[in-house]
């Protein structure tokens, strides 16, 4: 009998070298380095380099990367005026995959899939995306949208360009660890959206934006936002368990817990957790941070048994409220983090393609008599 793999659960469809998780012990490793260690002490900008080369950069080779990358920060007129344009009407996940796209129009290479081309494409994706955010955001409220600055780092470019103040250096450590937490998560449903749209041959940016347009549903991406609306409509501590307890009898999901791999905490929530626990020392907002901590001590009495625990979501949501932003660009923020593991997953496999092409187990009607339309009841 035909089996059939709903959901692609315990499928391998390629090797990596990039990331290992171990869900049964709360394990995430990006090429070799632990988790844990990778939010504490590194930059975004050297764990994007690690994901595209596969070793740490010497300082040389990191300068290099920073100045790469403030070369291809700003947005190009095209994307500048587009963003004008969609302001108002077209939402902000929308707005990243239209953007993305326009980088990939713009580049006359952009079908050159050697490994110095991808490394070039990625960069510039990686360094754009925060700027297209930023600017999106500037322009709906709008102010003026504010240029990057050189002497900042990704993480502080990205809150600079967003609030246009300067963010203090507890903010750019929580936002630099917020961006290595979600850099890469292995093979889960957006880098496998951008997998199959690369196994064509089709080129980076084309399968970046099936990558967006994939994490952006509330099963994956989309959860921090939902974790957020969560957290507003309970409102108060003395409405979680009415607010859950109506939730669950009506069969719907709690966002923000459960993950395919994760049978025990997610790693990355736990280290949200603890920023989260620094910056709600002088956060003016910290209410939903608090309310967060409430409700997962609520969900573990409630949950108890099953391996349903916090995912990266379930925290990230009240730490960016904490960090001043709003809950609409959570999504979008996941995805400027993730473009590193997903270019580096395309290196990979540029290198080492086969076309993405499974069965569909038939099930339908057999040999129906054709009725001309003027004939049909
Ligand atoms: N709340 C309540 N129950 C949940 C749940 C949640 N968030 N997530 C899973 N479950 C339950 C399912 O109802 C199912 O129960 P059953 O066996 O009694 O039918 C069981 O757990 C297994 O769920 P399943 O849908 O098979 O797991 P999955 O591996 O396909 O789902 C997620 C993984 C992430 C899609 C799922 O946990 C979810 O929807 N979480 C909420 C969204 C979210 O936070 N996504 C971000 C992931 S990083």
């Amino acid at each position: 009998m035909t089996e059939i793999a709903r959901g692609l659960e315990g499928i391998y469809v390629t090797e990596t070298k990039l990331c290992r998780i171990d869900g049964q012990k709360g394990e995430l490793v990006y090429s070799g380095y632990d988790i844990y260690e990778l939010a504490e002490q590194s930059t975004f900008e050297e764990v994007c380099f690690l994901l595209w080369n596969g070793r740490l950069p010497t300082k040389a080779e990191y300068d290099d990367l920073i100045e790469h990358m403030r070369r291809e920060r700003p947005l190009s007129p095209l994307n500048n005026r587009l963003l004008h344009e969609m302001v108002g009407f077209v939402r902000p996940m929308r707005t990243l995959e239209i953007a993305v796209t326009v980088v990939g129009a713009l580049d006359r290479n952009s079908s050159d899939l050697s490994p110095a081309a991808l490394q070039e494409q990625a960069t510039r994706l990686a360094a754009r995306m925060p700027t297209v955010i930023a600017a999106f955001h500037r322009i709906r409220q709008g102010k003026e949208v504010v240029a990057p600055r050189d002497d900042l780092n990704h993480a502080a470019n990205f809150l600079w360009m967003l609030r246009g103040s300067e963010p203090t250096p507890l903010e750019v450590e929580v936002m630099n660890a917020a961006l290595i937490l979600h850099a890469e998560h292995e093979m889960n449903a957006s880098t496998f959206a951008a997998f199959v749209t690369a196994s064509t041959q089709s080129d980076m940016y084309s399968a970046i934006a099936s990558a967006i347009g994939t994490l952006k549903g509330p099963l994956h991406g989309g959860a921090n936002d939902a974790v957020f609306k969560t957290l507003e409509a309970i409102g108060t501590e003395d409405n979680i368990p009415s607010y859950v307890d109506a939730l669950m009898e009506r069969g719907e999901r709690i966002m923000g817990i459960g993950h395919r791999i994760y049978k025990t905490t997610d790693p990355r929530a736990i280290i949200l957790e603890r920023l989260g626990a620094e910056l709600a020392k002088t956060a003016p907002d910290a209410k939903y941070y608090h309310l967060s901590q409430k409700l997962r001590d609520y969900l573990a009495k409630k949950l108890e048994g099953r391996p349903l625990y916090p995912n990266v979501d379930f925290f990230s949501a009240s730490v960016y409220k904490m960090l001043g932003i709003p809950n609409d660009l959570y999504t979008p923020i996941f995805a400027m983090a993730r473009i590193a593991g997903w270019t580096a997953h395309l290196m990979e496999q540029y290198a080492n393609n086969r076309l993405v092409r499974p069965n569909a187990l038939y099930e339908g009607a057999e040999n129906r008599p054709y009725v001309p339309i003027e004939k049909r009841g």
